[in-house]
């Protein structure tokens, strides 16, 4: 094997693949023992291993996931497991609440709070009277929606639940906390990835080298005959690869496949706007305001309650404290100039129904009874407003369908509630059987 003469450069690749695989396995050993590093807060694996060892079908990861489905399609709206959203945060509710309350409050909390149960009565008064609504949900699926939300237990700081339908909306929802988080765990993956490709660059390389030496030896040995040189000479041959049907099959099906897919997403996103958070004028923040000073929404979104459409404070009202309140704040300057001016602030608008759907705020809030936060989210934590509920039609009529009507202490509907329960007593009276999925009630 004298023949083997390694050349400078290929000994400078070898050297350097020898280099990368070490580093590589050693960066990967890294990440793997240090959870920190991989973004999983420790809480998460804290909370989730009693969860796992509470008992056979709480800690089954299907039954997690199930509930994690359900959760988010039918409870994330108003619940939150760690946060106060419009109910209550349900984080240890099984340390609160038995199952055999449990079950019967999601199937049918009204029923409870009719029944006398004390718990119920005094939840349903401490929030306001709100109802929850009924869910025909099996047993096994409300005990998985618990399993799951046991196994989200303590984790603080990360509001994803909060994101009811949008999963890919995580970004924009994500506290600080959980965006550096995750930010930081893309990272280290990113650096992980670019280390194998580069492993895999000089592992490729080296066979080639490796491939070419063994050739050279071939070629120096006197007993091959003509055939096998040809084999030995042989070149890759790209033109080949490249006219072969298969290969143009397969190419061209990946590539019409995507571009269907890319454009059916675009048209289903035609005028979508969850999560859409523009930069305002002036750094208003709804988390100051409203939640850390708890500022009423109806002190400045004054025609909320009372018409159809939920006014934007001018700069008078907020004149009524920053008169007095953070006078030589730029930001609170930006007001005094706009009044100097007469010339209203110029808010970006971020809801937006087209001009073809009819939507009333008073009929919502004051009528119905729904808080600002079932459809906006927890505007109370925001410090820049976003977009998020979709708006989109299915979202009005999904809820209509679900809602019950308030109609207590209301002589309006005791004729259409009386009708409706002889005809079809087990269904609620929600907002769709009094009509509210007729076109004409949201078209003009
Ligand atoms: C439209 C809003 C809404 C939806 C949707 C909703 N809830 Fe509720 N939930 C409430 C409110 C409000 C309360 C507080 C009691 C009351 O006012 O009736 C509550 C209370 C609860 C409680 C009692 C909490 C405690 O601390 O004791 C549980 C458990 C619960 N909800 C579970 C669920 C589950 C599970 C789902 C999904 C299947 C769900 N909720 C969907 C609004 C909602
Ligand atoms: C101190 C005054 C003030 C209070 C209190 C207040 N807001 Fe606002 N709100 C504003 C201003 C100013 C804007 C426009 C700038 C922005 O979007 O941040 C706004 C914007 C909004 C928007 C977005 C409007 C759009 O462009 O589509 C919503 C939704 C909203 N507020 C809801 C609420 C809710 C819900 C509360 C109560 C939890 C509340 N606000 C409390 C002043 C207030
Ligand atoms: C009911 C009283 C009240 C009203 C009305 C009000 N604010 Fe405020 N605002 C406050 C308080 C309190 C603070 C916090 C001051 C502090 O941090 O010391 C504040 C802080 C701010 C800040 C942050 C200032 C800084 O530099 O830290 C901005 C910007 C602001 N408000 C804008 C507005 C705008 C715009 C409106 C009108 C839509 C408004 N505020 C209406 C009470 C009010
Ligand atoms: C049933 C869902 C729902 C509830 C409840 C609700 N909103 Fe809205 N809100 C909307 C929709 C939908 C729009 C977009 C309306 C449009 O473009 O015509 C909107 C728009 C707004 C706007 C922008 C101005 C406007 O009227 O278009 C503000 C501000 C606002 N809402 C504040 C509030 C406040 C404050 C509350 C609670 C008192 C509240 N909303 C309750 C659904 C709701
Ligand atoms: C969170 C639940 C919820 C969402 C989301 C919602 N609505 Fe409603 N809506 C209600 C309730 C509850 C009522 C019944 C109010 C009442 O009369 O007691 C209602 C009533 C109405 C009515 C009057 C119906 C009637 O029979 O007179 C119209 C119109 C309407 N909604 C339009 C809309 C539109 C448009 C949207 C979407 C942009 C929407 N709603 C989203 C809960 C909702
Ligand atoms: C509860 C309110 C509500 C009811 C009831 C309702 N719609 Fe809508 N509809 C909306 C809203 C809100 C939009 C705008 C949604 C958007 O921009 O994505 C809309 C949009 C539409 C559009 C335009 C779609 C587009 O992409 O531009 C059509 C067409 C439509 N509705 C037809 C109907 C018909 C037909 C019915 C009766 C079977 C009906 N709607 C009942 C609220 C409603």
């Amino acid at each position: 094997m004298d023949s083997i003469r390694l050349r400078p450069l290929s000994r400078l690749f070898l050297a350097l693949s020898l280099f990368f695989a070490s580093v590589g396995s050693s960066f990967a050993q890294g990440t793997a023992t240090d959870p920190s590093k991989a973004g999983v807060a420790p809480g998460a694996t804290a909370a989730a291993a009693p969860a796992a060892a509470a008992g056979a079908p709480a800690g089954d990861a299907a039954a997690i996931a199930a509930g994690d489905a359900l959760f988010k399609g039918n409870c994330a709206q108003c619940h939150a497991v760690n946060d106060v959203v419009v109910g209550p945060a349900l984080g240890g509710i099984t340390k609160r609440r038995p199952m055999s309350w449990i079950i019967p409050w999601v199937k049918n909390s009204s029923k409870l709070v009719a029944s006398g149960d004390e718990y119920a009565v005094k939840l349903f008064n401490q929030y306001q009277k709100q109802q929850m609504p009924s869910f025909q949900l099996s047993d096994a699926e409300i005990t998985s929606i618990v399993a799951y939300i046991t196994s989200e237990e303590g984790k603080q700081g990360q509001k994803t639940d909060l994101n009811a339908k949008s999963g890919d909306q995580a970004a924009v929802d994500g506290t600080a906390a959980a965006a550096g988080d995750e930010a930081g765990s893309s990272k280290t993956m990113n650096v992980l990835l670019i280390v194998l490709v580069v492993v895999l660059i000089v592992l490729v390389v080296t066979l080639v080298i490796i491939a070419n030496i063994m050739k050279d030896v071939l070629r120096g040995r006197k007993d091959i005959d003509g055939r096998d040189l040809e084999v030995i000479d042989q070149r890759f041959d790209f033109a080949k690869i490249y006219k072969s049907t298969a290969v143009r099959g397969i190419v061209g099906t990946v590539f019409v496949l995507a571009v269907l897919y890319e454009t059916i997403q675009g048209a289903m996103g035609v005028g979508l706007q969850q999560g859409y958070q523009p930069t305002q004028p002036i750094a208003f923040s709804h988390k100051l305001h409203a939640g850390e000073n708890q500022i009423n929404c109806a002190y400045c979104h004054t025609s909320v309650y009372k018409s159809k459409s939920a006014n934007i404070p001018s700069p008078n009202i907020c004149m009524n404290c920053h008169s007095q309140i953070k006078t030589e704040s730029p930001e609170i300057k930006k007001i005094y100039r706009a009044i100097e001016r007469k010339q209203p602030i110029q808010w970006v608008r971020i809801h937006n129904l087209p001009d073809l759907a009819y939507f009333n705020h008073s009929q919502h809030t004051q009528v119905g009874g729904i808080e600002c936060q079932t459809c906006h989210g927890p505007i109370q934590n925001m410090d820049v407003v976003y977009q998020y509920s979709a708006l989109t039609m299915g979202w009005c009529i999904n809820c209509h369908r679900e809602t019950p009507l308030n109609t207590k202490g209301n002589g309006y509907y005791d004729n259409l509630v009386k009708l409706h329960d002889s005809e079809n007593g087990a269904v609620p009276f929600t907002v769709s059987s009094n009509g509210g999925t007729e076109c004409s009630k949201c078209h003009y």
